[in-house]
Parts: C-alpha cells; structure tokens; sequence
C-alpha cells in the first residue's frame, strides 16, 4: 500500500513539470541569462544611476515611466499618465514586443519571442525589482 502510494507520488513528480502550472514558475537563475541581452541598456541597482534605458531598480509594480532622471518617450510617460503598471502581464506584453505597447517608445529592442525564456525572465525580474512589502509607517 505504501509503496503504492510513494510510486503514485513519483509518477505525479515526474509529470509535474508537463502540467501547465508548473510551466508558469520561471527560473530566475535561467531568467538571469536571458536579461544578459538588456545589460547593454539596463542596470538593476540601489544608485541613481540610468543607463540606455532606465534603471530598473524598483520596477515591479511601479507606473511606466516613474524612474528619476531618466528621460523617457513621450509614448511611456502617456502609459505611466494613463495608470499602466509594470505587473507580470503588462511586462510580458511589452517585452514581447515592445512596439505594439508603446509605437512611439524608445527601446530599440525587438522582443522576446519564446515562451519558455520568457516566463524564466519574469521570474528573474520578479526576484530583483521587486521592493517587498512596504515599510511599517513610523510610529509617533
Ligand atoms: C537597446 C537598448 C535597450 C535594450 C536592449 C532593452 N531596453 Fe528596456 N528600455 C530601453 C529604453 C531606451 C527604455 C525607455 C523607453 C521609452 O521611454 O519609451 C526602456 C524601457 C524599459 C522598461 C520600462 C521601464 C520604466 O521605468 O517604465 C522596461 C520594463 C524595460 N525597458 C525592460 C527591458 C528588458 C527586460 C530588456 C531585455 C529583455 C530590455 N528592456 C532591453 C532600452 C533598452
């Protein structure tokens, strides 16, 4: 019986990874390699610094086109004006294809068109531009 059960547990296991739920994970660490192709224009850091592109520092969740001291498109500043979000489906929009969210954006770059780099860059972006929960507001 128990044997059973474990060799019931290992064929779940093994399929596991055909399940769609699973697919929708993401590696962050295979996720990292992909974002090589956007250090050309992108940092993720605590400085002021920008780059190319914007700092991405913070990203997740936060309006488009917020970033300090970078100059953005008109096109992103209207998206950010108009309460676009970088949340996961918004950020696999636009880098899929960057031009069919904003047409007169800035970001020379063609997209990202496989599916499976995708999702691991999402989840490398997930775990590095997210700030976590707020600060506990001070107590006074
Ligand atoms: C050739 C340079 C270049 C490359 C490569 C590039 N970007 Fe960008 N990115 C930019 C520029 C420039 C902007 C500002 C766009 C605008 O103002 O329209 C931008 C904007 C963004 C924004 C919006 C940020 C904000 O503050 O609203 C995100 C998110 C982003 N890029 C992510 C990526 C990711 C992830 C990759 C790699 C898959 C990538 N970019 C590749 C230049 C680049």
């Amino acid at each position: 019986m128990r044997l059973t059960t474990l060799a019931v547990l290992a064929a779940i296991a093994s399929a596991a990874p055909l399940l769609p739920a699973a697919a929708q994970d993401g590696d962050a660490d295979a996720g990292r390699r992909v974002f090589a192709q956007c250090r050309a224009c992108h940092i993720i850091d605590a400085t002021p610094r920008n780059s190319v592109g914007p700092n991405l520092y913070a990203l997740w969740d936060r309006r488009a086109g917020m970033r300090e001291g970078f100059r953005y498109s008109a096109n992103m500043t209207a998206l950010g004006a108009a309460g676009h979000v970088w949340n996961e489906a918004n950020l696999r929009a636009y880098l899929t294809d960057p031009k069919a969210v904003a047409p007169q954006g800035s970001m020379a770059f063609a997209g990202i068109r496989n599916p499976e780099q995708m999702t691991n860059l999402i989840a490398f972006l997930r775990a590095n531009t997210n700030p976590g929960p707020a600060p506990a507001p001070a107590s006074n």
